[in-house]
């Protein structure tokens, strides 16, 4: 398996695996084991690679099989759940910490195609993205539908995440979770 950053020509592939697990086209089959919720245009995966060189990717052979964003809050700012994030981070601490845009970065979406799940992927895709982003940032935010049970496993028990708190949205309810980037 190679880990790599994702150039503008794997935006194609990355498309196809977002609309296979996106919460608006994924099968119902697939469902109970987890979707994304964040729907990217190729402009905006484009602009996720060439300004924030955001997407981690990680491929057998020529197969992209799992992908991860990251990127500033100033990247997230244009889709209205992120907005309010941002708003929150003031009145939120994680270990004692103010969160705000400078010692926060948003990670995710995470997707893995099925047949790659329960696998060392989760943890290696995951720690390619964070340790790049260790370099700007002390603290890792994402957000976790609370009916996404597999993604709050993976990321709490897996991953060790911590659930910083949770949020109404839109008729849903998400945690917030954190942690930090270099440990
Ligand atoms: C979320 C995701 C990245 C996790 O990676 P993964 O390789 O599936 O994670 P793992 O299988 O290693 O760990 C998941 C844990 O949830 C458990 N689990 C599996 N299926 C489950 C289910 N349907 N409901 C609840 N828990 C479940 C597993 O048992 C496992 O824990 P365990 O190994 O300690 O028993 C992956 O499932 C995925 O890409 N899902 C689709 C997209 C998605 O949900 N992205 C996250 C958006 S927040």
């Amino acid at each position: 398996m190679i880990y790599r950053n994702a150039t503008v020509d794997d935006i194609s592939a990355i498309v196809k695996l977002q609309k296979k697990y996106h919460i608006t086209t994924i099968s119902e089959k697939d469902k109970p084991d987890g979707f994304v919720t964040t729907l990217f245009t190729e402009e905006q995966f484009k602009e996720l690679i060439e300004k924030e060189n955001g997407i981690t990717i990680a491929c057998h052979g020529k197969k992209i099989v799992a992908y991860v964003m990251a990127a500033s809050w100033k990247y997230w700012a244009k889709w209205p759940l992120f907005q309010y994030m941002i708003d929150d981070l003031k009145d939120t601490e994680y270990k004692g910490i103010t969160l705000s845009t400078e010692n926060t970065y948003q990670y995710g979406p995470i997707c893995i195609d099925m047949d790659y799940r329960g696998t060392e992927v989760l943890r290696k895709v995951f720690d390619f993205s964070r340790m790049q982003m260790s370099k700007k940032y002390p603290l890792l935010i994402t957000f976790i539908n609370h009916i996404n049970h597999r993604s709050y496993a993976a990321h709490t028990k897996k991953l060790g995440l911590d659930v910083i708190k949770s949020f109404d949205f839109n008729n849903n309810t998400y945690y917030e979770l954190g942690c930090y980037t270099s440990e």
